[in-house]
């Protein structure tokens, strides 16, 4: 479906004709410029880069409807005569490219949009686009579900791996992180909670309530997060850091010790993994029908009673997945298994078993008891396995087993670095076996084959 209204067919043939005059700098399908997602093979947009998402949601918890409006800015990694941007359903009802109205198309997952005038490579642009309708769960190859849920009293919209595309208007891969400010207006009586700090809350005359956040820092499409439902915003701080608080009263009660202790968690890993990245924090708990939690930027969301060994793996994420993101998927367990693996550090030192008696213990099952030893975690093989049980278990084993063969203090100089150096950027798995290389000054190339990439027990 391609709508152009009369008055703009003048302009798109201007545009046609521009485009033809570009046409040796603008070829109509530029080479990518990274390799595309293996697993997602339709998500991500080919020939630019996003660096701000602005948006607006106005949403209606009885009906579900959602009214969107998202404004992009990007820039062209090559010219452009068309680009595209992932959003799943919805009805889109304008799109201008530089307050220029430009045509567009939709179909599997994408708008499709031809600018008015061409884009030149090297260019900043920007996209506003406004769309509406009530969006999707959408359900991942391994059955789990993300996306926008409606809930009893609100909504939760979780995006991992490609779940934002249900909401928003985006590039949705990780490769592609960009600074977000999220405003979100909701009756008066609901909360309205999503990443970074809390710029405003703002009673409008039709008495609906907007609340305006901020994420500044880049960040992944799909950490993007949008909680709406009833209890008490709660705000408090670590240190010099502001905290926002959303608990289903529901939830409250058996939430508490876990979400009380978030300081503590913060202070702990930010002593062993560097300052913490962001300039807010907190936590969301909702009543949803999700079975997991999401490390969403800067305020994780738990669809449960969290305990505090959780709180400990979504906070670890802030570092191993948030400030430091993915180049592609089949990286996922340069997320999952630190985050695991500092869930069993933590409890270490906190006067729990230490990480190595639970890797023992892990290694000595008998091969009825293993689930966890295949896929092997630095190539999962295909998306239904991002998040197989070996990605985490057999993934925090490995940085167990790394500890074991340079010793405590090289292991964690290692993640430090690690964290310090690609510090709100994307990095893969290459990457960090070249630096544990050299920080350990050992060759691990070997050591990491066995416990990466190939199958069954190390
Ligand atoms: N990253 C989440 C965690 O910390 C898991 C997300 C799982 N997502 C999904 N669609 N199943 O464990
Ligand atoms: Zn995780």
């Amino acid at each position: 479906m391609l709508i152009v209204s009369p008055a703009r067919r003048a302009t798109s043939v201007l545009a046609l004709v521009t485009a033809l005059v570009f046409a040796a700098a603008a070829p109509g399908a530029p080479a990518p410029e990274h390799p595309a997602e293996p697993f997602f093979p339709r998500g991500g947009n080919r020939g630019y880069e996003v660096s701000h998402y602005g948006v607006s949601l106005d949403y209606q918890p009885r009906s579900g409807l959602l009214d969107a409006r998202d404004v992009i800015e990007a820039r062209a990694t090559t010219g452009l005569r068309r680009f595209s941007l992932d959003l799943y359903g919805l009805k889109v009802t304008a799109v201008s490219v530089d307050g220029e109205p430009a045509q567009y198309s939709r179909g599997r997952g994408k708008v499709k949009v031809v600018p008015a005038t061409p884009i030149l490579a090297g260019e900043p642009f920007s996209v506003a686009l406004r769309y509406h309708g009530v969006p999707r769960k959408v359900i991942d190859p391994d059955g789990s579900t993300e996306g926008w849920y409606r809930t009893s009293d609100g909504a939760v919209a979780v995006g991992e791996p490609v779940g934002t595309a249900a909401w928003l208007a985006c590039d949705n891969v990780p490769r592609d992180k960009a600074g977000f400010d999220i405003e979100i207006t909701v009756p008066a009586g609901v909360k309205a909670v999503s990443n970074g700090r809390l710029v405003s809350r703002h009673t409008l005359k039709s008495g609906q309530v907007r609340w305006s956040w901020s994420e500044p820092h880049p960040m992944a499409t799909y950490l993007a997060l949008v909680d709406i439902g009833a209890g008490k915003l709660v705000q408090g701080h670590v240190g010099k850091l502001p905290t926002w608080t959303l608990v289903d009263p529901r939830l409250v009660k058996a939430s508490r010790a876990a979400i009380d202790s978030l300081p503590e968690i913060i202070r702990w890993e930010s002593r062993i993994y560097g300052p913490y990245p962001f300039s807010a924090a907190g936590s969301v708990v909702d009543v949803a029908n999700l079975q997991y939690a999401l490390e969403t930027q800067s305020r994780p969301i738990y669809a449960f009673a969290p305990n505090r060994t959780t709180v400990v793996h979504e906070t670890a994420h802030q570092w191993f997945g948030d400030s430091v993101s993915l180049e592609r998927w089949p990286n996922i367990w340069l997320n999952e298994g630190f985050a695991t693996w500092t869930q069993w550090y933590f409890a270490e030192q906190h006067g729990g078993r230490s990480a190595q008696q639970v890797f023992a213990e892990l290694y000595r099952r008998p091969a009825s008891q293993t689930g966890f030893w295949n896929p092997p975690p630095g190539h999962p093989g295909q998306a239904k396995n991002l998040f197989a049980v070996s990605t985490y278990v057999r993934g925090a084993m490995t940085l167990q087993a790394l500890r074991d063969k340079i010793g405590t203090p090289d292991l964690l100089r290692i993640l430090r670095t690690w964290a310090t150096e690609h510090r709100y950027g994307n990095a893969d798995i290459e990457e960090f076996i070249a630096l544990a290389n050299r920080v350990s000054g050992e060759p691990l190339r070997g050591f990491f084959h066995r416990w990466l990439f190939e199958r069954g027990k190390p």
